[in-house]
């Protein structure tokens, strides 16, 4: 591991578009640094599985922000290495897989877009970023959640791209997946996350802006890095 000097940023904020590799390079990130990584998208993936999962209509608001506020999500240390990032635990049940179903994928961003969901997930979040020694990747974490973060990256990606990766993330997995249908599922979820009233998707005006599609993951880890020294 290299040596990293003192002056560190202590709560780093990774933002970004669906798929644009927020989460690969945010896990690297925080083992290099000893830091704790929280994806705060398997949040917002998990209250929308809840409610599928209890037969909640989808297009209730109350009723979604109420099971944001009821329910205890965890997001802990992988427990199994079956390729898992990290456990995402609801009311104590393992729904790490669950939270990437497609029918998850579909209506996520749905659900993401009620003000009632972000406020009781986004205080869950300031609760654990405001310790420090943290990387925290969302959509909102360097324009709502962390304004007050160290470091902010806005890592972006053309669609084609991101739809490529998670096409490939899947096929590693032993999965069949379809691009054009990814794409599809991509450029609509970016559509809403960025159209919304709450906490849209946008970098932040004092955040480091990367656009990742020419680069490998090692190439844009070793930018990340190189902002961090
Ligand atoms: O991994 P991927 O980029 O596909 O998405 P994610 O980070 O798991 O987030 C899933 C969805 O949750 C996003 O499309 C957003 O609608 C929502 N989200 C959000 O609104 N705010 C965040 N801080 C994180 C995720």
């Amino acid at each position: 591991m290299d040596k990293i000097s003192s002056q560190i940023p202590s709560i780093i904020a990774i933002d970004g578009p669906a798929a644009s590799g927020k989460s690969t390079i945010g896990l690297r990130l925080a083992n290099r640094l000893g830091y704790l990584f929280f994806d705060t998208g398997l949040m917002y993936r998990a209250i929308t599985w809840l409610a599928l999962a209890r037969g909640i209509d989808i297009h209730d608001e109350a009723a979604l922000s109420k099971l944001a506020e009821e329910t205890q999500i965890d997001v802990a240390p992988a427990s199994q290495s079956d390729g898992r990032v990290c456990d995402v635990l609801v009311d104590g049940q393992d729904i790490t897989w669950e939270t990437r179903t497609r029918r998850v994928d579909e209506n996520v961003s749905l659900v993401a877009a009620y003000a009632g969901v972000r406020r009781a997930l986004s205080q869950q979040q300031q609760r654990i970023g405001r310790r420090g020694n943290i990387v925290m990747v969302g959509r909102d974490i360097g324009t709502v959640v962390l304004p007050e973060a160290d470091l902010k990256i806005y890592l972006d990606a053309t669609a084609e791209e991101r739809a490529r990766r998670r096409h490939d993330e899947i096929i590693a997995r032993g999965g069949r997946p379809d691009y054009a249908e990814i794409l599809q599922r991509v450029i609509e979820r970016d559509r809403i996350d960025s159209t919304r009233d709450v906490a849209p998707l946008k970098a932040a005006e004092d955040a480091v802006v990367l656009d990742s599609d020419q680069l490998s993951e090692d190439q844009v880890f070793e930018r990340v890095l190189a902002l961090i020294k």
